[in-house]
């Protein structure tokens, strides 16, 4: 049998899992959005969060979100878009997230990125500080990406902190060191698919030390799938892989994983996922 026929890990007992981190308006899902949601939730992915990456993405996810009670959405400029993130362009995604409180939950996804640099880290820098204080004015929890700026992530969270709404490190690729720093900072960890790499050891270090009331998980799809899929394109079902991976190097099961990461997902975004 080859690797790509693998079922999809089957869960049980009521037990459900949330894809905390999606991009589901991208044009990869042009075609058949329906059915990947659909297929997400009928294996026990019941609940997904599309992320917005610009003004015209954190729309498009709020039109999502609007027609699927199993979807939610963030707006945010992501640190490659950072030099077109104006003042103007702030203030309509706090527009966009004030005028949909029932389908937005998140603010993000944003922070730093030294590894494409599409934009100065100067102004990531500068355009991250705001939008933690856009997100806290609008009382929501913020999503992070952070590319091989731990240190700088973590001392503008320091400054612009404290988060009552808490946050997530999304896509965390930092070590067990700076996972600590980062919950202390009152952060949730999310775990992506490349937890189910081969040569993913430290991230899987950081999977099996995550305490239980911290931990989510995601695809960042259309990108990273999970092995069997790798390198095809990812979508929320594929959570599943990753929760099962999460439970392997946790010891314990699949169900358990959904459990306590669906939970703290619902109490993050402040909104009930129907399992
Ligand atoms: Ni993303």
């Amino acid at each position: 049998m080859s690797k790509a026929r693998q079922p999809i890990p089957f869960i049980c007992d009521g037990a459900c899992v949330i894809d905390s981190h999606c991009h589901l308006d991208m044009n990869d899902y042009g075609t058949d959005l329906d059915a990947v949601i659909a297929r997400a939730v009928d294996h026990g992915v019941k609940g997904i969060v599309t992320i917005g990456i610009d003004e015209d993405s954190s729309a498009a996810a709020i039109e999502i979100a609007r027609n699927h009670r199993s979807v939610r959405a963030t707006v945010g400029v992501h640190p490659h878009d950072a030099a077109q993130a104006s003042d103007a362009v702030l203030s309509r995604l706090g527009e966009l997230a004030a005028g949909a409180p029932d389908e937005i939950v998140g603010y993000g996804e944003i922070g730093l990125d030294y590894v494409k640099q599409y934009a100065p880290p100067g102004i990531q820098r500068s355009v991250f500080r705001k939008q933690l204080q856009l997100a806290k004015t609008l009382g929501l929890p913020v999503i992070i990406h952070d590319r091989e700026a731990h240190q700088d992530c973590l001392d503008i969270i320091k400054t612009e902190g404290p988060f009552e709404n808490g946050g997530i490190m999304h896509c965390f690729s930092g070590d067990i060191g700076f996972a600590r720093k980062v919950i202390d900072c009152n952060f949730h960890i999310s775990i992506p698919g490349i937890v189910t790499y081969s040569k993913a050891d430290q991230m899987q270090d950081v999977a099996a030390f995550i305490p239980d009331e911290r931990l989510l998980v995601e695809t960042d799809g259309p990108f990273l799938a999970p092995v069997p899929f790798r390198g095809r394109r990812n979508e929320p079902v594929y959570t599943l892989y990753t929760a099962q991976k999460v439970a392997e190097l946790r010891q314990t099961s699949l169900e358990h994983v959904a459990r306590i990461s669906t939970q703290n997902a619902c109490n993050l975004f402040g909104y009930r996922f129907c399992c």
